[in-house]
């Protein structure tokens, strides 16, 4: 009998930026699925890209028109053999740029902001007949989650779960607030179905997601750590993790819940991003030098095996050769993990773009590097002190290039070993070999699960 014909169209999403882009884009395809759209892999497969951008940082804008441009050949192509490629731009970019993105860029047939993904289907079908409103920035989150439901597509052993959204902090230098709109938490009701949704389909380990992850209330009926306790006791679910948070927020009870709460993993992403108090108050980061670290010792009486994370930038306006010592300092003290760090990126419409002495490009170079080399210098030691030591590792993946299995750590360390398919999605016991500062090497000791 002849195969039936699959004839949904076929949707390429493109995911820039933060873990969140991420989620946003898995639930572009669960709105567009029910529309007749299926997910494919790559963008000369597809009859629509959809590129959900990020505008944190000047380069990461730029890329932007650069995939239009790209996309703009394959357009034409598709086109001179009859194809029909329906490009629409999504995420920071399109809610802080988008009449201008439309302007520019003719290619670009819909813009769509990050709380209002949810009227895609709608968005096209006006497309499609040429009349109405192909933009839209609207900043509804509340209707945006409840358009999206909680019944999840599976996405493999590890799943986003945003919880919360948004942000109210207006750090001078990000642009997040503007652009995520304000702060919002989602119902505890409601992530809880999605949890469960998750749990159903396989999902081992929940990290959940937000802007400001812990500034999360429930509307006031549930702090952040009860909403772990409570996702923890769904049974099912082997591991929760939380990003990305703000030192503010962290209250006591969920300090405490990295002791109380077995399935909370031992990692904590907790970005500074100065070591320097004049910098900190020049940032608006509410948070002193002295109070994160303060918070930092806390979380390790309850937990003295976590490994701590950060984000970092170098050369915001105003930072002297002391304020960087200051910094340098503070990570000789904490002893990361890991880290991401970044070179000032001037926004618009941010307080610091408007700031005097901005940073030369060289000195921000320089006090990059250095930084770099020293927070690798701390990872490489986190990671080669479990040499020797046995863990249990979330299987993910293999890997198509050397067709090895890769996984997680419990202190988020990216691990590689040899074995058979069968055990992807599974928390496997191994014994850590080698160890270098991006990842960790393992083998084989035994299947913990169905033992
Ligand atoms: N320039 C450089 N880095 C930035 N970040 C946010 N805004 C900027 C900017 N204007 C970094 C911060 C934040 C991370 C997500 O991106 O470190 O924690
Ligand atoms: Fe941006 Fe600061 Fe909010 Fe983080 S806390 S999203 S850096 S404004």
């Amino acid at each position: 009998m002849a195969k039936p014909q699959d004839n949904r169209k076929g949707v390429y999403i493109q995911s820039y930026g933060c873990q969140m882009n991420v989620y946003d884009s898995q639930r572009m395809i669960d709105v567009l699925a029910p529309h007749g759209y299926k997910s494919v892999e790559n963008a000369e497969d597809a009859d629509l890209v959809v590129l959900n951008t990020c505008h944190i940082r000047e380069k990461a804008t730029e890329k932007v028109y650069s995939e239009i441009g790209r996309l703009k050949i394959l357009k034409d192509a598709k086109k001179k053999t009859g194809g029909n490629l329906k490009v629409a731009v999504a995420g920071c970019v399109a809610q802080a740029e988008g009449a201008e993105i439309m302007n520019r860029a003719p290619i670009v047939e819909i813009v769509v902001g990050p709380q209002a993904y949810h009227h895609l289907p709608e968005l096209l079908a006006r497309e499609a007949r040429t009349n109405g409103e192909k933009l839209d920035t609207s900043f509804d989150v509340i209707s945006k989650f409840d358009a999206l439901g909680t019944s999840r597509e599976n996405t493999g052993a590890t799943a986003f779960l945003s919880v919360q959204e948004g942000c109210d902090k207006f750090c001078s230098f990000c642009v997040v607030p503007y652009t995520r709109g304000p702060e919002y938490s989602r119902p505890s009701g409601k992530i809880l179905d999605e949890a469960k949704s998750l749990i159903d389909k396989g999902t081992k380990e929940i990290v959940l997601l937000g802007q400001n992850v812990n500034a999360y209330h429930g509307g006031g009926d549930m702090s952040f750590a009860q909403l772990i306790a409570a996702i923890a006791d769904l049974g099912g679910v082997e591991r929760i993790r939380y990003t990305t948070s703000h030192p503010c927020d962290m209250g006591a009870d969920l300090i405490a819940a990295h002791g109380q709460i077995e399935k909370l993993m031992p990692f904590l992403h907790l970005p500074v991003q100065s070591g320097s108090n004049n910098i900190l108050k020049a940032m608006n980061r509410k948070h002193t030098r002295e109070s994160y670290v303060d918070i930092i010792e806390s979380v390790r009486k309850y937990r003295p095996d976590i490994a701590i994370a950060s984000d970092f930038i170098v050369g915001f306006p105003g930072e002297t050769d002391d304020d960087f010592s200051d910094t340098l300092s503070l990570i000789e003290g904490i002893g990361y993990a890991s880290a991401y760090s970044f070179k000032y990126s001037k926004r618009p419409g941010t307080p610091a773009g408007a700031m005097m002495y901005q940073i030369a490009e060289e000195v921000k170079n320089e006090r990059l590097q250095e930084l770099q080399a020293l927070l690798t210098k701390q990872q490489t030691i986190f990671n080669v002190q479990k040499i020797g030591t046995n863990l249990p590792v979330l299987i993910t993946q293999k890997s198509r290039k050397n067709g090895r299995l890769f996984g997680k750590s419990p202190w988020l360390q990216s691990v590689n070993l040899h074995g058979e398919d069968a055990l992807i999605g599974q928390i496997v016991d191994v014994k850590i070999v080698g160890a270098t500062a991006q990842s960790l090497a393992a083998e084989r000791v035994s299947v913990l699960e169905n033992a």
